[in-house]
């Protein structure tokens, strides 16, 4: 006989600890909640053997753990007292999202290890920054650079982009160098053409671009509403290091099973479980930030997008299934964590890329139409994940801009022109007037 493991709702955020309904579930079991029991425990025994640490994780929330335990992040940004709004869905589109393989609509091309083979070894074997090596708010850079596929100063250049990120991901240059180029010129070392993928690069001096690095791009590159790290108007500028208690729910809550190594079994995390995350992090920024902005460009494309980027750049993809699975296991890997749910520990600039590891194939790069397709599906299916607005200064106040201002802008000035002027041509945002620059981030 089979028996499915009880899975939460996933349009459910994490338990919340003074709800009363599921307060609930820490009282002593009655006869049905005995069998219920039984019935969980009997499936955590029939599974436990192929995939013991997921379950014990499922086990452990569902008994209330609040996953908000781990260490590190701040605590004005832990996420374990929220509860979500429900998300709004489109039934019809939803379908199509929650289809989707780990590399979109249309499966990878067949799978080839030679090819797809990322090599963890030799130049390309994992080493923690040194101390003066800059690292961010952006996982797969900081994962490129330890392993030596980025420079590991943490200080780059477009070829090197270009080059590293498809080596190590198959991103495509079409995806790679227009990102290169806004962060020289908008927030990097234009005139030696380099970038930091965290705060400044020493010794440079730039008015323009104010040396900035992506960790202090906010609200142009950086943005409210990701998926791990803060707000940075409610952490004093702090919007690269990570908060434990949001990794936690996210690699609790969206868990999606039928997507492991052999399809049809074990859990993973798709594009449609991380397009729900992505509403559910920006709906917690608008009720608890303020300043929340979700501007064109780094709202409305690069904060959604990281989303996609976890799925169709962190799956390891295989024979048996070409189009990729993303474990709990390679999640965490890829992020930094250590230990077990809910007792995470994130390892600041320590994020690696798991030994014995496939990318998605070279014959089919992660391109901009694929990351178009990405954002319309989940705009389509979850329309809240499509925000171009703001908070007006006070928390719930959210309004939607106008982006025919915006669409005119670029059509003039295109991705290198003065970015920055992206973020305020919109609206009248009170968060725009928040440009925090912080220090280099060693760690
Ligand atoms: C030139 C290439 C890239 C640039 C310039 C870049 C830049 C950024 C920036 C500015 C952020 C902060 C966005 C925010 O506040 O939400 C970010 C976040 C992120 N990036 Fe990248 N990125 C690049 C490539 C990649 C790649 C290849 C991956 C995956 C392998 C990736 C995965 C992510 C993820 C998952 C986040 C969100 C982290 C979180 O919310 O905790 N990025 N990136």
């Amino acid at each position: 006989m089979s028996i499915e493991v009880k899975h939460k709702d996933p349009l459910l955020c994490s338990p919340v600890k003074f709800d009363q309904s599921r307060s609930s579930q820490a009282k002593p079991p009655t006869t049905t909640s005995n069998m219920k029991y039984s019935l969980a425990l009997a499936a955590f025994l029939s599974y436990a053997t192929a995939y013991p640490s997921v379950l014990e994780d499922l086990v452990a929330r569902d008994r209330g753990s609040s996953g908000s335990s781990g260490s590190s992040g701040s605590s004005k940004c832990a996420w374990n007292n929220y509860k979500c709004p429900p998300v709004k869905t489109v039934a019809a589109a939803a379908v199509i999202s929650a289809k989707r393989t780990n590399c979109g609509p249309l499966p990878c091309a067949p799978f080839n290890a030679t090819d797809q083979y990322v090599s963890t070894t030799g130049k390309y074997a994992y080493k923690p920054p040194g101390k003066s090596d800059i690292r961010g708010p952006c996982p797969g850079l900081n994962a490129a650079a330890n392993h030596g596929y980025l420079s590991r100063t943490g200080v780059t250049t477009q070829a090197e982009t270009i080059a590293g990120l498809f080596a190590a991901y198959a991103m495509s240059p079409d995806v790679s160098e227009p990102l290169a180029i806004i962060a020289i010129n908008q927030f990097g070392d234009p005139v030696g053409q380099r970038w930091s993928i965290g705060g400044p690069i020493r010794g440079v001096v730039n008015p323009v671009t104010q040396n900035s690095g992506i960790s202090y791009s906010h609200n142009n590159y950086e943005s409210d509403g990701s998926q791990t790290r803060c707000d940075a108007p409610v952490t004093n500028g702090d919007a690269h290091s990570l908060v434990v208690s949001r990794f936690a729910d996210t690699y609790i809550n969206r868990l999606v099973k039928g997507r492991g190594a052999v399809p049809g079994t074990g859990y993973g995390y798709t594009l449609d479980s991380f397009a729900k995350d992505y509403v559910f992090k920006s709906d917690w920024s608008i009720s608890h930030n303020p300043l929340y902005v979700s501007a064109p460009f780094a709202g409305t494309i690069v904060a959604p997008v990281a989303y996609q980027f976890i799925i169709n750049f962190m799956s390891n993809h295989s024979e048996a299934n070409p189009s990729g699975w993303l474990s709990p296991e390679v999640y965490k890997s890829f992020f930094a964590i250590s230990g077990n749910y809910p007792n995470f520990k994130w390892n600041p600039g320590q994020e690696r890329i798991p030994d014995n590891w496939y990318r998605r194939s070279s014959l089919t790069p992660y391109d901009n139409p694929a990351a178009f397709s990405d954002l319309s599906i989940a705009g389509a299916a979850y329309p809240d994940s499509l925000r171009l607005g703001c908070n007006n200064g006070k928390v719930n106040t959210y309004v939607a801009g106008d982006p025919t201002p915006v669409l005119a802008e670029f059509q003039t000035l295109g991705f290198a022109g003065n970015f920055k002027q992206f973020a305020p041509g919109n609206q009248q945002c009170p968060g725009n007037a928040y440009n925090p620059i912080g220090p280099t981030q060693n760690y």
